[in-house]
């Protein structure tokens, strides 16, 4: 695998030395925070052909089976307080459609905050995840990605099956993990340096891409349960939702997510 992702990234690219693939590993974002406090540089790369304990926002578990996926997490520094970061699952999401373009032609939607869909489906998901310098600044972040490439709705358990999907599924043709772990880590280098510089264009693209904006939503916090509607994405990445009785909040991805009113959508 690894030879094969080296050989489809440009001479340009800049970590490919940084690239470290297992064939199994417990989870890419845990292995990685291990590097991260051990002072691996930018760019190091993790990816596994399979997960055993792969998991995603609210401790909720990723289905990372092995050779059908792309199981990825990458390391960056950037230097700033982490309030400056809001912005990062969005802007990772960004990245992540243009790179399933690149591969597929297509491109998904994204369900707030962090799930890449196609034809109503979960083909993916982001887990972005800070640690921060005694002073409060940002050490790192570690960037996770899982991308359904090639499952036909057989190879999900049956409680995924009728929620997720695979890219080939969408485009009805083979996609290659290799390929598309390649167009990830390319995307990734260039999100790199235009993370900070660019939120708002990145956010400007981020509502292009949200399948969540002007819904009916359900709002799940907890074990609350509130209908409303989702107006906007503020330029932090909060979902602006008005409730029937007409006031609106801005809600954090941290505290919430959303469900459509009668399913995943
Ligand atoms: C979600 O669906 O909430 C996010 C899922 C993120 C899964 C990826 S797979 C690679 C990396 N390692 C993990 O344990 N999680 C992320």
């Amino acid at each position: 695998m690894k030879q094969s992702i080296l050989s489809l990234l440009s001479p340009d690219y800049p970590w490919k030395d940084l690239l470290h693939c297992y064939a199994c590993l417990p989870s890419t974002n845990d292995h990685l925070k291990h590097l991260a406090r051990q002072g691996a540089p930018e760019g190091t790369a993790i990816l596994a052909a399979s997960q055993t304990g792969g998991h995603g926002r609210m401790g909720r578990s990723f289905h990372s089976p092995e050779g059908t996926g792309v199981y990825l997490s990458v390391l960056l520094r950037p230097q700033c307080p982490p309030a400056r970061l809001m912005h990062l699952t969005c802007a990772v999401g960004v990245a992540m459609c243009d790179a399933v373009e690149s591969v597929t032609g297509a491109r998904p939607g994204i369900k707030w905050i962090n799930d890449l869909v196609f034809q109503g489906r979960k083909v993916g998901g982001i887990l972005t995840e800070l640690g921060l310098t005694p002073d409060g600044n940002v050490d790192f972040a570690v960037i996770g990605i899982g991308i359904n490439c090639c499952q036909t709705p057989e190879d999900f358990p049956p409680e995924l099956r009728t929620i997720a999907g695979s890219l080939s599924m969408a485009v009805g043709a083979p996609v290659s993990p290799a390929e598309m772990a390649a167009a990830m880590l390319r995307s990734l280098a260039s999100l790199s340096a235009a993370l900070l510089p660019c939120q708002a264009s990145l956010m400007a693209q981020y509502r292009r891409d949200c399948i969540t904006l002007n819904r009916e939503v359900t709002l799940l916090r907890g074990e609350e349960r509130r209908q409303g509607f989702a107006l906007d994405v503020d330029d932090s990445g909060a979902l602006l939702v008005v409730f029937p009785d007409g006031h609106r909040e801005a809600v954090n991805s941290g505290e919430a997510s959303v469900r459509g009113l009668s399913g995943y959508l």
